[in-house]
């Protein structure tokens, strides 16, 4: 039998993060599973079998606070942290500058700063052969303010991450549409902003967590590393990849 991969899937103890480290968990990898919040965070990991470090991975002194609790060697980095931090916020008043440029930081700090740090933080402990796959979005090439921006910065940062690795490892994105069953929309859902989403996709539909936790692990198979610095759409045809 192969050597047990360490696996580390940030914001994996809900959404699309929780089927991803689920997936590799049930197929025997060892699993550390990150987040905010210790009790959502626990309970879930308790669940699927997987360890649970509780940290901001937006805040340089909590990652590198939560690098002693981080396995020695990363065989997969999954990237998933991260989300529209405007479906949370009162949206600024006209005028309000300040407000506004709260709101671009916010979308920056929970979507590019939290992959960023955690990959510098982890990066002096890739193994040979690393895959590193980062949660983007359909947004990145449809708008959504500074949310799509946020996400189009990753994949530039990706570009960068995919070279740096070279021929010892990849790096890419995996970019979702619309997807359900996560708290992506901590209960702004509205069927006036889904049912075009959905309309405009050949399926008709959105996708499941489960649906890209399946690209995530053929990205992050052994055989899979000539795809590097590549964006995977999983979006049912709604943004044709060009
Ligand atoms: N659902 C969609 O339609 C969709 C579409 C395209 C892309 N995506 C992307 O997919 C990823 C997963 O989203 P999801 O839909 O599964 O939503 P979700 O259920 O809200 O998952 C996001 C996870 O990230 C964690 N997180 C957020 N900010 C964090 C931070 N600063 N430090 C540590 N953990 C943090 C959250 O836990 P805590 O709050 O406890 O920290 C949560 O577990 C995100 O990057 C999102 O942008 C989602």
């Amino acid at each position: 039998m192969s050597e047990q991969r360490e696996i580390v899937v940030t914001g994996g103890g809900t959404g699309i993060g929780l089927a991803i480290a689920t997936r590799f968990a049930a197929a025997g990898e060892r699993v550390t599973v990150t987040g905010r919040r210790k009790d959502v965070l626990e309970a879930a990991a308790e669940r699927i079998g997987a360890r649970p470090v509780a940290f901001d991975a937006s805040d340089p002194a909590a990652v590198q606070a939560a690098l002693a609790e981080l396995p020695e060697r990363v065989d997969v980095l999954v990237n998933n942290a991260g989300g529209n931090t405007d479906r949370v916020r009162e949206a600024p008043a006209p005028g309000d500058l300040r407000g506004v440029a709260d709101a671009w930081q916010a979308n920056f700090a929970a979507n590019v700063l939290s992959a960023v740090l955690v990959t510098a933080a982890l990066e002096p402990r890739f193994a040979d052969n690393v895959r590193v796959v980062t949660l983007g979005s359909i947004a990145a090439k449809q708008g959504s303010g500074s949310y799509g921006a946020a996400k189009a910065a990753i994949e530039a940062w990706n570009t960068d991450l995919a070279r740096r690795l070279g021929a010892s490892g990849s790096a890419n994105v995996v970019a979702p549409g619309v997807v359900l069953d996560t708290e992506f929309f901590h209960g702004t859902l509205t069927q006036e902003w889904l049912a075009p989403r959905l309309a405009v996709a050949f399926d008709q539909r959105a996708g499941t967590p489960e649906e890209v936790a399946e690209a995530v692990e053929f990205l992050a198979a052994p055989g899979a590393g000539h795809i590097t610095g590549q964006v995977i759409h999983v979006n049912g045809g709604a943004y044709g990849a060009r």
